[in-house]
């Protein structure tokens, strides 16, 4: 029960990675509030939490409105009175060629301004006052390296990377801990399902991965978490790739 006391934002909770991350802080005794565009999804995630006797509280909204990160912050400190622990993991993956691509502004909004509008809020309403906070950032290997016919999104987990970084060497002063975890492929809506990528480049990505498999949502989980804990108490900075090796195979070789 390393939360235990504590209170946690985790944005795009509705789903994946940001789902299980915010049960698996719930299980460890924060209280989660859980952000999601998709209202219904965020309150199932809230049903599973309670169901195992966690508590959570629902901040449906769209992460890219700054006006509303503002609000739903002041709201959680309304109602539990701290912040101790923002993941800001909300994301949205647009597959096009770069000359093709027209979703630049939608994808660099949900991807990379709302990261910097949630820790803006959250750090002004809560962590500053209270000398003390960590902030995870979810990016991707597409943070460190670029992949094809993904533009937004590169440059948007590009942007988060230095986000961290930034806010890292800004709010340490504050006590604030602000780390980023990079997820090499794994096993979400994003990938997987419906509208999540083509079944052939999946395979060649997997085809890519030293561990010879996605990761899970749970492996993401455990390593914010981790991230979150006071057992990574002097950890701020820190790009953390969660990948199965894939950033380790730099010559294009597989065994
Ligand atoms: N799955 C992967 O392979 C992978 C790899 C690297 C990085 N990531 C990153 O991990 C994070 C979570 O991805 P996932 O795979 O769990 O995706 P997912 O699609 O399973 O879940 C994302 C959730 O975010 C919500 N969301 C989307 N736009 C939102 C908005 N504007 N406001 C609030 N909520 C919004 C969705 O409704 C959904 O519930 C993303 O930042 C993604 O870029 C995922």
């Amino acid at each position: 029960m390393r939360f235990t006391d504590r209170v946690a934002i985790v944005t795009g909770a509705g789903a994946g990675i940001g789902k299980v991350t915010a049960g698996l802080l719930a299980a460890q005794g924060a209280i989660v509030a859980v952000n999601d565009l998709d209202a219904a999804a965020a309150a199932a995630t809230i049903d599973d939490i309670q169901a195992n006797g966690g508590q959570a509280l629902a901040i449906p909204g769209d992460v890219a409105d700054e006006g509303f990160a503002i609000e739903a912050v002041a709201e959680v400190m309304r109602v539990l009175g701290r912040i101790d622990i923002l993941v800001n993991n909300a994301g949205v993956s647009v597959v096009a060629p770069a000359e093709d691509f027209v979703a630049w502004d939608r994808v660099l909004r949900t991807n990379l301004y709302s990261q910097f509008f949630w820790s803006k809020a959250v750090a002004k309403a809560a962590m500053i006052p209270a000398a003390r906070g960590a902030i995870i950032n979810v990016a991707s290997i597409a943070g460190l390296a670029a992949v094809p016919n993904q533009i937004g999104y590169v440059v948007s987990k590009h942007g988060v990377v230095g986000l961290t970084r930034s806010l890292a060497v800004e709010w340490g002063r504050y006590g604030i801990r602000v780390n980023c975890v990079c997820p090499g492929i794994t096993a979400t809506d994003l990938t997987t399902g419906s509208s999540g990528m083509d079944p052939a480049r999946l395979s060649a990505r997997i085809a890519r991965v030293p561990l010879g498999r996605m990761g899970t949502a749970q492996e993401q989980a455990e390593t914010i978490a981790f991230l979150a804990s006071d057992e990574a108490s002097y950890l701020s900075g820190l790009v953390l790739n969660n990948d199965g090796g894939q950033m380790a195979l730099h010559s294009g070789v597989m065994m």
